[in-house]
């Protein structure tokens, strides 16, 4: 099948633009950025995700993809074209719906037979029908034919390449037949389960996953501050719940709280339109208000167990919102960052990061911090250590090289990625998330039992 990607050097864009050419289409993928478009037609990729450089090869190699602005090319060659524009948060949490409107209408203006207008964005229940309306509105005649179907993406950044090409499911919307046809052609060649509804279920769909996925994560943070202060250990808690098949163990990691592109704004998005349509939402509220304690509790920590922060350095370890990705949307790390510039303004503290793949953060966070090449030069003389992302090399750190090359061994691990009783032994002061610091007292009973 022929199709256009609008949107398509973006995250989910380029995915699903490279994806769909490996299953045998001819793909359009169409952007207003210049300079990811150029990017791509050098043969190199815009962001860092696993697979995805082969990717692009094979497509390209195959001729199964190009790469412009031009969106007149890409509605005229395309009888399918999907819309994978960003949808940011907008004001009081509602969805900025600017780029996709703007894509409807510049679309609509070039279509002068039938097209399939497929809304791949998170948008809100009933986008799709507003999405008709605008192309209505938009169209040079008014009596060509279009349908608008909803098919949301689930790829989990960090996973993503194999997300898109083997999905669990796949979520389509349509209100007429010809459109389902058409659909389900599309994705013939994909061997895994189609849900099939009418646009606003499906639209619901995707709110509803990532509501209740944001949900397990804020569940086990508070848990996780229940389990510190009652002296239990969240990884055994994990244990014996993840064993029970109802609740399984994904996504729930206890850590620095959710962040990334979506789960956020998603959320904020859903509170706001089912408010508009008179449901409360308490329980998603609270899902979301929990997210923003865990921050401030790190900070608290760090700051308390620092004492003074005068001149003293902090180490961070990882700037991306998870592993595998170098998106820093809504990253827990650069809200961290933020909060603790803002908190400590007027103490010279030395803030150093290090992440293996992001290099750079927006300004004016990037004037502020000092990234050095390496994590040693990183840990060089810290007085504290926060872990903000879990990525293996981390994990693989040679500890007492750290303790040695720290001039306050405290660690702040929010992702628990290190063995706490080795930490411990070692002689770091440590927090952990779900880790009570009696645990600690205990080891250190041992210890000094161990050498009288
Ligand atoms: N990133 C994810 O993990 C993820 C997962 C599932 C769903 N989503 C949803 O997918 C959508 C896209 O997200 P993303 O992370 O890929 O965003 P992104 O910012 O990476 O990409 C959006 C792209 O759209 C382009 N664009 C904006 N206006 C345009 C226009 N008028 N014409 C052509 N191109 C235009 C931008 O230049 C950009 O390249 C959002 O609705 C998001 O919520 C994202």
């Amino acid at each position: 099948m022929n199709v256009s990607i609008i949107g398509g050097t973006g995250y989910v864009g380029l995915i699903t633009g490279l994806g769909l050419a490996i299953h045998g289409n001819n793909v359009i993928c169409m952007d207003t950025d210049l300079r990811k478009i150029e990017t791509l037609n050098n043969g190199e990729l815009p962001i860092y995700e696993e697979g995805l450089a082969e990717l692009l090869k094979e497509a390209t190699d195959r001729n199964k993809i190009v790469f412009t602005n031009c969106l007149k090319t890409a509605v005229n060659k395309s009888e399918l074209i999907m819309l994978a524009v960003g949808t940011p948060e907008g004001k009081n949490g509602e969805t900025d719906l600017s780029h996709l409107v703007q894509a409807l209408k510049l679309v609509a203006n070039q279509i002068d037979s039938y097209r399939t207008i497929v809304i791949k964005s998170t948008a809100p229940v009933g986008t799709c029908e507003m999405a008709r309306t605008i192309i209505k509105d938009h169209l040079k005649n008014r009596f060509t034919p279009f349908d608008v179907v909803s098919n949301p993406e689930f790829l989990r950044e960090g996973n993503a390449v194999r997300d898109f090409l083997k999905p669990e499911r796949i979520v389509i919307g349509v209100d007429v037949y010809a459109s389902e046809v058409i659909m389900k052609e599309l994705y013939q060649s994909f061997d895994v389960p189609i849900v099939l509804t009418d646009t606003r279920s499906s639209e619901m769909v995707k709110y509803a996953c990532n509501a209740y996925l944001a949900t397990r994560i804020s569940f086990i943070n508070e848990i996780s501050e229940i389990s510190e202060k009652v002296n239990a250990d969240v990884h055994a808690i994990l244990e014996g719940m993840k064993l029970d098949k109802r609740i399984g163990e994904l996504y729930l990691n206890p850590g620095p709280g959710f962040g990334g592109p979506c789960l956020t704004k998603d959320l904020k998005s859903l509170i706001s339109f089912a408010g508009k349509a008179n449901a409360e939402l308490p329980l998603l509220k609270a899902v979301l208000e929990r997210n923003e304690v865990q921050i401030s509790n790190i900070i608290d920590y760090v700051i308390s167990e620092l004492q003074d922060v005068r001149g003293k350095k902090i180490a961070v370890l990882g700037l991306s919102f998870k592993a595998g990705t170098n998106d820093t949307r809504n990253s827990p790390a650069v809200h961290l960052l933020e909060k603790l510039l803002e908190k400590l303004l007027d103490t010279k503290i030395l803030i150093h990061v290090y992440d293996p793949v992001v290099k750079s953060i927006e300004e004016p966070l990037n004037s502020r911090v000092v990234f050095p090449k390496n994590i040693e030069d990183t840990l060089r003389n810290a007085d504290c250590l926060i872990v903000m992302t879990e990525w293996p090399k981390f994990k693989e750190l040679d500890l007492e090289k750290i303790y040695h090359l720290m001039r306050t061994p405290l660690i702040v691990d929010t992702r628990n990625i290190f063995p706490y009783r080795k930490v411990y032994s070692l002689g770091f002061r440590y927090k952990g998330i779900g880790i009570a610091s009696k645990r600690f007292e205990t080891i250190q009973s041992t210890l000094e039992k161990s050498i009288v």
